[in-house]
């Protein structure tokens, strides 16, 4: 990779930036360098940037316990988005959301600049369950736990894929419950519950097939996911 590239992609510099900086000289493995097309090699070369050695990640991974309020894409004009509200540092990856959640929606999203592990995660054909914890205005019967597990027919006739609702407490003014799908039709979860004459007051996402939201990050916290998030993940 280019000098300049390299030095831009792992600090908050910009392209522009970093060529100011390697006017004046950048340490690579103990040699003073000038030249902005010098090729990086990412893994063994040292290249030193304020007395500190910048180090590449090809891959990076996060879990974030998203906010109401806060938009799942990489950009938008008129709300924030998850991206916006990552520091500066963890931006730079160019990392995006790995499917969506509504505006009004919390909980669980993963941001990767890993196509392929995204598309595993959110392709309907993987079958990866997402798992929802479900407030609701209305009553949440025993008998739908058997019509959401043969394919629920949720407005315009679509059947979904089978689900698993498991219910928390129900009475005739309002519910809570667990549901969780392995497609992520639009709006798919309201969509069921209004299907079965319900409306959704609240939506949280807990899990995306092995990955489970860290309870002890606050609304709009984030980490790096565990070596052993990632593995199992990957499986
Ligand atoms: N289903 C919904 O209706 N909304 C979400 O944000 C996620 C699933």
């Amino acid at each position: 990779m280019r000098l300049d590239k390299f030095i831009s992609t792992t600090t908050t510099l910009s392209r522009a930036e970093a060529k100011k900086i390697i006017k004046k000289g950048i340490l690579i493995n103990n040699i003073l360098v000038k030249s902005p097309d010098y090729k990086v090699d990412e893994i063994s070369d040292q290249v030193i940037v304020n007395g500190e050695r910048l180090v590449y990640q090809k891959y990076v991974y996060l879990m974030m316990n998203k906010p109401q309020n806060v938009v799942s894409a990489t950009e938008d004009a008129i709300d924030k988005t998850v991206v916006d509200i990552l520091e500066e540092k963890d931006r730079i990856h160019k990392v995006f959301p790995v499917g969506r959640l509504d505006k009004d929606t919390e909980g669980l999203m993963l941001l990767t600049n890993d196509g392929e592990l995204a598309h595993k995660l959110i392709s309907p054909k993987k079958d990866v369950e997402k798992k929802y914890y479900v407030e609701v205005n209305g009553e949440l019967k025993k008998e739908y736990i058997e019509i959401v597990k043969a394919g629920l027919i949720i407005d315009g006739g679509y059947e979904c894929k089978s689900a698993n609702l498991d219910i928390l407490e129900s009475s005739v003014e309002k519910s809570r419950a667990f549901i969780s799908i392995t497609e992520g039709k639009f709006h798919q979860v309201k969509r069921m519950m209004k299907a079965l004459g319900t409306t959704v007051t609240y939506l949280k996402r807990l899990s995306i097939g092995t990955l489970i939201l860290d309870e002890n990050l606050k609304l709009g916290e984030y980490r790096y996911l565990t070596e052993e998030e990632l593995k199992n993940l990957n499986k």
